[in-house]
């Protein structure tokens, strides 16, 4: 970091806007960029107020081009570390509940510019009575919605995107309920959004953890070029720093940290592998809306007694897809987690509108043999061989040993 010579007149208006802005508790963030100092490849640097512990602390995100370094201070030494930071970056942008402000310095001058932001939300009540279907977990006025076509300039909805808008605000309903429950040592979350096609619920989820105070990290795991492309372009407009895109399959993503894994509608054995990282890692929370269930229909003979039933075909597609996810569930029960499976708000691109979501039990060391035992009861019944998410826990399991952690 270059010694801080005395900062101009811009700059030490901005800095007392922070400060301002800090005191009133108007902060959103700081974005530091065009970095001119010592550090290698950083690139840019994100200074917000949140809660840690029990202490209010200023905490700088350091994103270098390969990694990510976050570091947390004292309030009271927020304006000294901007002004620091601030010598050896050529642009700032200060966003308030309100305002923008944006320095911009050459080697000849510098300059404030200042414009009006829509008001930010704050954290939505808890919905009550008849006010529960207007509750809205998703700030309409965010500009992410714009750029993936949901609103327009004036951040109304646009008409033909009414059920999409309803259907993000019910995930994050159901997002924003399961992470009440789970454990979370940092206000770092770890997230990856496995078969994330447009990216609608990713960028809600980016989003709404970002108003919520929280320090994001979102990937969105999603086979076709087409949509990573878009995608990107659309984090890069919200300047949605810390939300990439992966292009690929399932199977070949294998991050190192996931405090978070959600698969919405990922395609047949694909919630199966991204279920399996989920507890590979120790995932808090797995959510996941399965889709195409095909590896057990073949599989399914039926039991005497339901023949009359399962001849017809639609049952036993109906059959082989509630065996799927019931030993999804199961297996999910018997790794550590409180399993739940509900019905959620079918999208419009499948009707498929089963959500099952798992929040990590405390405390857990190892399967639990009772529930491993349902299992093999439903699969003699129905004479199954192989359900991948099961053959993938066993080997993980054979691999750790008996007595280890997921
Ligand atoms: C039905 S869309 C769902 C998109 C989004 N999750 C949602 O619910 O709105 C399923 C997406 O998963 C992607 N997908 C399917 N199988 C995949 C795999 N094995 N690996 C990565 N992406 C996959 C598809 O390309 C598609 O974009």
């Amino acid at each position: 970091m270059s010694t801080l010579a005395s900062p101009s007149v811009q700059e030490q208006q901005f800095l007392e806007a922070f400060q301002q802005a800090i005191d009133t508790q108007k902060l959103d963030r700081v974005v530091l960029s065009q970095y001119k100092g010592e550090l290698e490849q950083l690139e840019k640097i994100t200074l917000r107020v949140i809660q840690l512990n029990q202490d209010t602390v200023l905490t700088c995100l350091y994103r270098h081009k390969t990694q990510d370094i976050t570091k947390n201070y004292p309030l009271a030494e927020a304006q000294i570390q901007l002004s620091h930071l601030l010598a050896d970056c050529k642009q700032a942008n200060l966003f308030t509940t309100d305002q923008e402000i944006q320095l911009k310095k050459s080697k000849k001058k510098a300059m404030l510019s200042i414009s009006k932001t829509a008001p930010t939300i704050a954290k939505p009540k808890e919905p009550q009575g008849h006010d529960r279907e207007k509750q809205r977990y998703v700030d309409q006025s965010s500009p992410f919605l714009q750029h993936l076509g949901i609103s327009d300039a004036k951040a109304q909805i646009i008409p033909s995107m009414a059920r999409k808008w309803k259907q993000i605000n019910k995930f994050i309903e159901i997002f924003s309920g399961a992470l009440a429950q789970i454990k979370i040592s940092e206000n770092t979350l770890r997230v990856v959004d496995f078969g994330s096609g447009k990216g609608y619920l990713t960028f809600a989820l980016y989003d709404y953890l970002q108003k919520q105070q929280f320090i994001p990290f979102v990937t969105g795991v999603e086979l076709n070029p087409k949509m990573v492309e878009f995608c990107q372009s659309v984090a890069s407009a919200s300047d949605f720093q810390q939300l990439d895109f992966f292009q690929g399959d399932v199977r070949t993503y294998q991050p190192e940290h996931l405090d978070v894994m959600i698969a919405l509608h990922a395609c047949d054995v694909a919630t199966d592998f991204a279920i399996h990282t989920g507890i590979r890692l120790n995932a808090q929370m797995i959510m996941c809306a399965p889709c195409c269930h095909k590896e057990l229909r073949p599989q399914l003979q039926s039991p005497s007694v339901l023949q009359p039933m399962l001849q017809f075909g639609i049952h036993a597609g109906q059959q082989a897809e509630m065996l799927t996810d019931t030993i999804r569930a199961l297996l999910l029960k018997a790794y550590g987690y409180d399993t739940k499976v509900f019905e959620f708000v079918a999208l419009e691109h499948t009707s498929k509108n089963k959500m099952i979501l798992a929040t990590k039990r405390q405390n857990w060391s190892e399967p639990d043999q009772a529930v491993l035992a349902q299992i093999r009861d439903l699969k003699t019944m129905y004479g199954i061989q192989k359900h991948s998410l099961e053959l993938l826990l066993n080997d993980q399991w054979d691999q750790q040993g008996i007595g280890s952690k997921c």
